[in-house]
């Protein structure tokens, strides 16, 4: 069911491609017409990331990820095709045509949007009903307000296999969007069974505030501690923050990153309203991405023990490369923030936000404490780790503090250490330069998208050639009239073909029009193979040799599948007659 495409094209038209990508990408001009960024969709720290205002288009040169406003917006809020049309209407406020609502994956999310809800709403009422006695209690044993539980919309699964099957069902929910969901699980005599029991419950909220899933910690101790919901199309833990839908709104200026559910409510009822969890995984990129639309400035407060201190080094490194100022806070004396504020109140735990270091001078000051810097040696080894880490850094002036501050500490000479510095940072970028260029040798023969594979290079481009030519001039399809899908190649260029040919006879193509019946790999790759240049002087004979390219690799291709076969038949007959002889 498309969209009019009148529609699409005012959609279009009115969101501008650099507006919308602007909210979520800081674009600056370099050169020509196009405005670059750091991609939204890899990590990096040199922008590849491009919008060409002049064909609404975008293209990452890294990730090879491109394509219209309306695949930008899929891919980056993770929505369908018609979602993220009605997203873009809503942005420029378009009525969308009423007949085209009806699309079944958005359907089926709201179900699940709407049910999670009312599970949610079930779990509220249980931890306020008599029976809710275990967690009211433990939720006093845990120091947590009745406003925190209100403001955290907490709850109480019952100790019971089915009451909230049973009320679900009540309401009308099948069993199989409960289990999609993950609420329940399917017991060994066919029936269901409730999959959150006994425990405090922790409902996720969306930054849109709507409840994807849920968290279930047991009442004291006991394993698992927590149940976690499945991923579901509405819960993608790698994609969402606890915490983030209230840490949005702080007026502090940066988020707090800590590791438990419980820190972060302990951490709001002390009134740092500015705190998130990842979902029991470690940070992800996506996750850092979400904190950098909101702030930039990020205050990582995880476990004291071993293993929070590893997760805030590979906490740093994710952060760091969206181009968030990274802060560390030591915490002495508690485990995790809940404890110490419980232990040693607000305001000490102020006192230690006030404290917290920038990740370089955290990140030198771990490593110097791994080493006896009373000895020679001590001094040297983290002397040449300190080096290598500093020769990591981009900018010379960064590179030259630090290394006068590492010469200071092992009490050498700064020169001696600036050189030492330079001269690793020249090793670095010489290697860089060599694993980029043997990347882009391996990549020679293959697509530019990586889900897409090019068996036969010579014939594949010449494909691209055929899309290029038809996508700029439509007229020249009166030259192509007998050439069919399926004598491409590569299966995702005939499918383009396709879709052009047909919106082609329906009225103008435009890749608003295209982005609806293509999947978004192909629309990478449509984005990318438009960019490369075309002769447009002489579009019939170019359009011509690309198709005797592609007829005469076929031939090939077809002679050498004969041949193959031949073999093919060959060693079976042998095999046969060796079988027989036996
Ligand atoms: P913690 O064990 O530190 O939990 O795990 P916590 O939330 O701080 O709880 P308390 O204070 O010990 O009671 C940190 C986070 O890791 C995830 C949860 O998201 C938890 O909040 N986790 C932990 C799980 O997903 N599963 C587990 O079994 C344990
Ligand atoms: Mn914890």
């Amino acid at each position: 069911m498309p969209f009019p495409e009148t529609f699409l094209q005012e959609l279009s038209d009115r969101n501008d491609i650099v507006d919308v990508v602007s909210s979520y990408v800081r674009l600056t001009k370099k050169s020509g017409a196009n405005l670059f960024g750091l991609c939204p969709f890899h990590s990096e720290k040199t922008p590849s990331f491009s919008v060409a205002p002049d064909k609404q288009i975008y293209h990452c040169f890294g990730c090879g990820k491109g394509g219209s406003v309306i695949n930008f917006i899929m891919e980056i809020e993770n929505l369908s095709f018609p979602e993220a049309v009605e997203f873009l209407a809503r942005r420029v406020g378009m009525q969308v045509p009423e007949e085209e609502r009806n699309d079944p994956q958005a359907r089926r999310r709201e179900q699940l949007l709407a049910m999670n809800k009312d599970a949610a709403r079930f779990f509220y009422d249980q931890f306020r009903a008599p029976s809710g006695a275990p967690a009211q209690d433990y939720a006093l044993r845990r120091e947590l307000s009745p406003a925190t539980v209100k403001k955290f919309g907490l709850g109480y699964a019952p100790d019971s296999w089915d009451s909230l099957v049973n009320a679900m069902k009540a309401k009308g929910y099948s069993e199989g969007l409960l289990l999609q969901a993950g609420l329940v699980r399917k017991g060994k005599k066919g029936g269901v069974y409730d999959t959150f029991r006994s425990r405090l419950m922790f409902p996720v909220f969306d930054v849109r505030g709507n409840v994807i899933g849920f968290s279930g910690r047991i009442l004291g101790d006991g394993e698992p501690k927590y149940m976690n919901s499945p991923e579901t199309p509405v819960f993608n833990k790698s994609r969402n923050l606890f915490g983030m839908n209230l840490a949005k709104k702080t007026k502090l200026g940066y988020i707090i990153l800590c590791e438990g559910n419980v820190d972060v409510v302990s951490m709001h009822q002390a009134g740092f309203d500015n705190a998130v969890a990842s979902l029991g995984t470690s940070l992800t990129p996506e996750q850092a991405r979400l904190i950098s639309r909101y702030v930039n400035e990020v205050v990582i407060a995880y476990d004291s023990d071993g293993a929070g201190q590893k997760a805030t080094q590979r906490a740093i490194t994710i952060l760091e490369k969206l181009d968030l100022k990274v802060r560390v806070l030591t915490m002495e004396g508690a485990k995790d923030p809940d404890e110490f504020i419980k232990t040693k109140g607000a305001d000490a735990f102020r006192n230690l936000l006030a404290k917290s270091e920038d990740h370089v001078d955290y990140s030198l000051r771990s490593l110097q404490s791994r080493f006896d810097l009373t000895t020679g040696e001590g001094k040297l080894d983290f002397l040449k780790e300190a080096e290598a880490f500093i020769a990591g850094f981009s900018g010379k002036a960064e590179r030259e503090l630090y290394a006068m501050r590492v010469s200071d500490t092992v009490g050498v000479s700064a020169d001696a250490v600036k050189q030492d510095v330079e001269r690793l940072r020249k090793q670095r970028e010489g290697r860089d330069k060599r694993q980029a260029e043997k990347q882009e040798m391996n990549l020679a023969g293959r697509s530019p998208v990586k889900t897409i594979r090019y068996e036969n290079t010579r014939c594949a481009m010449a494909e691209e050639g055929v899309i290029r030519l038809l996508y700029k001039d439509p007229q020249l399809f009166d030259d192509v009239p007998e050439l069919s899908p399926e004598e491409f190649s590569v299966p995702e260029l005939g499918n383009m073909y396709r879709v052009l040919s047909q919106q082609t006879r329906a009225g103008p193509v435009t890749m608003a029009s295209l982005s609806g019946a293509l999947s978004a790999d192909e629309i990478s790759l449509l984005t990318i193979l438009l960019q490369k240049p075309e002769t447009a002087a002489n579009g019939r004979k170019a359009l011509s040799d690309y198709i005797d390219i592609m007829q005469t690799e076929r031939q090939s291709r077809e002679q050498s599948d004969d041949l193959l076969s031949l073999a093919e038949n060959l060693r079976k007959k042998k095999g046969y007659t060796d079988q027989d002889g036996n």
